[in-house]
C-alpha cells in the first residue's frame, strides 16, 4: 500500500544551514548532508509513495538540483517557498514535480490538510478540524496554536532524532490531533 509523507525546507546544498540548525543538521559538510538526506529519503520512500514538500528545496544550480531530484523516489508535490526561484524559472526542474503550487489543500486518510510554506493564523475549515502544515521557520514553532504542525526537516515537534527523516501522514496527523481545535470564540475583540 502506498504511503504519504511530508517534509519541508530540505535546503539541499545550503552551505550555512548546519550553523543555523546544528542539532538537526549534524553534518558541517553540506555535500555530506546532501548525500545523507538523499539516503534517508531512499530508506523511507518507495516509488509508489507520495511526498508533499513545503518549499525551500535547493540552494544549488538547476543541474545539481535535477540530479538530486532524480535520486528521490516517490510522487513529489511542491508548495513553493521563498527560496525556490530556481524551480520557478526552470521548466525541466519544475516538471520533475507532479504539481507545483503556492498553496494546497489535500485530504489524507479522511483528514483535511492545508499546506503552505509559511505558518498562518487562519485556514480553510480550521474550525472543523482541518490541520495546517507549514515550513519556513525550521527549528521554531508557530505561535498560531491549534492544529498546526511544523514539518521542516528541523521541526522541534516532529523530529525523532533521525537526521533528515520525512514524516509520515499518520505521524503528522496523530501529532496534530493532540492539539485543541482553535475556534472563533477565543478571539480578542478590539
Ligand atoms: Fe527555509
Amino acid at each position: 500500500m502506498s504511503r504519504v509523507f511530508f517534509t519541508s525546507d530540505n535546503h539541499f546544498s545550503h552551505k550555512n544551514i548546519h550553523n543555523f540548525c546544528p542539532t538537526t543538521r549534524p553534518d558541517a559538510d553540506w555535500n555530506v548532508m546532501d548525500q545523507k538526506m538523499i539516503l534517508q529519503w531512499q530508506n523511507q520512500v518507495r516509488q509508489e509513495d507520495t511526498v508533499y514538500m513545503l518549499g525551500d528545496v535547493f540552494f544549488c544550480d538547476s543541474a545539481r538540483a535535477i540530479s538530486i531530484m532524480e535520486r528521490l523516489p516517490g510522487h513529489k508535490h511542491l508548495v513553493y517557498g521563498n527560496h525556490d526561484k530556481a524551480i520557478r524559472s526552470n521548466a525541466t526542474l519544475r516538471g520533475m514535480f507532479e504539481s507545483v503550487a503556492e498553496y494546497k489543500e489535500v485530504k489524507v486518510n479522511k483528514q483535511d490538510l492545508v499546506l503552505f510554506h509559511y505558518p498562518i493564523y487562519e485556514w480553510n475549515k480550521m474550525h472543523h478540524g482541518a490541520i495546517n502544515l507549514y515550513g519556513h521557520i525550521h527549528n521554531e514553532l508557530s505561535e498560531a496554536g491549534g492544529r498546526t504542525v511544523n514539518v521542516c526537516v528541523d521541526s522541534p515537534e516532529m523530529n525523532t532524532g533521525v537526521p533528515y527523516a520525512l514524516y509520515s501522514a499518520e505521524d503528522v496527523i496523530a501529532h496534530a490531533l493532540k492539539y485543541e481545535i482553535r475556534g472563533h470564540h477565543n478571539k480578542k475583540v478590539l
